[in-house]
């Protein structure tokens, strides 16, 4: 069986991250699952598509043909990087994956990512749904307060002045419609190990998760 490790839980918590770090750790690949959902809000955007209207969104949604190469994300031929993580695009991302035609269209490519030597996902349901027999389940949470800090940081870096109270608001907004949505609403595999990161390094944080799937492999 190929492994998989799912790494979910809410927005900035630092899942990317993280799961990118142990999935080049371990030499696995690595599926970004919110950039699909991402990928299928910049699109509707960008066409106007009104983002209650649910069957064209599952057709945007099946027809995406996203290229994953050196660390970069092309859509269509346009590198889209760095736009779909725009908050604006998180946001609308967020309502987009509320309608389960939309889950649906996106389920083959997800489960298709799972190759040798093993894969890393990081998600909201990639252990609940996508991935229920992996062999190791991680929930990454922080406090509300420390996930805003951190997107603050990372956008500061980037030269974008951001409010802190907005991000807060946002974030607990977008936690909010992602726990309470009727399918895959976010929320712990029954089987996952809770991991809180508010008070963790990055390099704690990878170090915990390596140190669980090792003591599984021995
Ligand atoms: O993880 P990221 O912030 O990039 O995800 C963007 C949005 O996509 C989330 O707010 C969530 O609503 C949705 N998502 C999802 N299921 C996943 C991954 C992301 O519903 N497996």
């Amino acid at each position: 069986m190929i492994p998989v490790i799912t790494i979910d839980g809410p927005t900035a918590s630092g899942k990317g991250t993280v799961a990118a770090r142990v999935a080049r750790a371990l030499g696995f690949h690595y599926l970004d699952s919110g950039a699909l959902y991402r990928l299928c809000a910049y699109k509707a955007l960008k066409e106007k598509i009104d983002l209650t209207d649910e069957s064209a969104l599952a057709q945007t949604a099946a027809h995406l043909a996203p290229l994953f190469e050196d660390g970069k994300i092309y859509l269509d031929g346009e590198d889209v990087t760095d736009k779909i993580r725009a908050e604006e695009v998180g946001v609308a991302a967020s309502k987009v994956a509320s309608l389960p035609a939309v889950r649906q269209a996106l389920l083959d490519v997800q489960k298709r990512a799972r190759r040798l030597p093993g894969l890393v996902a990081d998600g909201r349901d990639m252990g609940s749904v996508i991935f229920p027999d992996a062999p190791l389940k991680v929930f990454l949470t922080a406090s509300a307060q420390a996930r805003a800090q951190r997107r603050f940081n990372q956008l500061k870096e980037k030269g974008i002045v951001a409010n802190i109270d907005t991000l807060t608001r946002d974030l607990e907004e977008r936690d909010r419609r992602d726990m309470q949505r009727a399918v895959s609403p976010l929320a712990p595999a029954k089987d996952a190990k809770i991991l809180d990161s508010s008070e963790l390094t990055i390099e704690a944080t990878v170090g915990q998760v390596l140190q669980w799937y090792r003591s599984l492999t021995k």
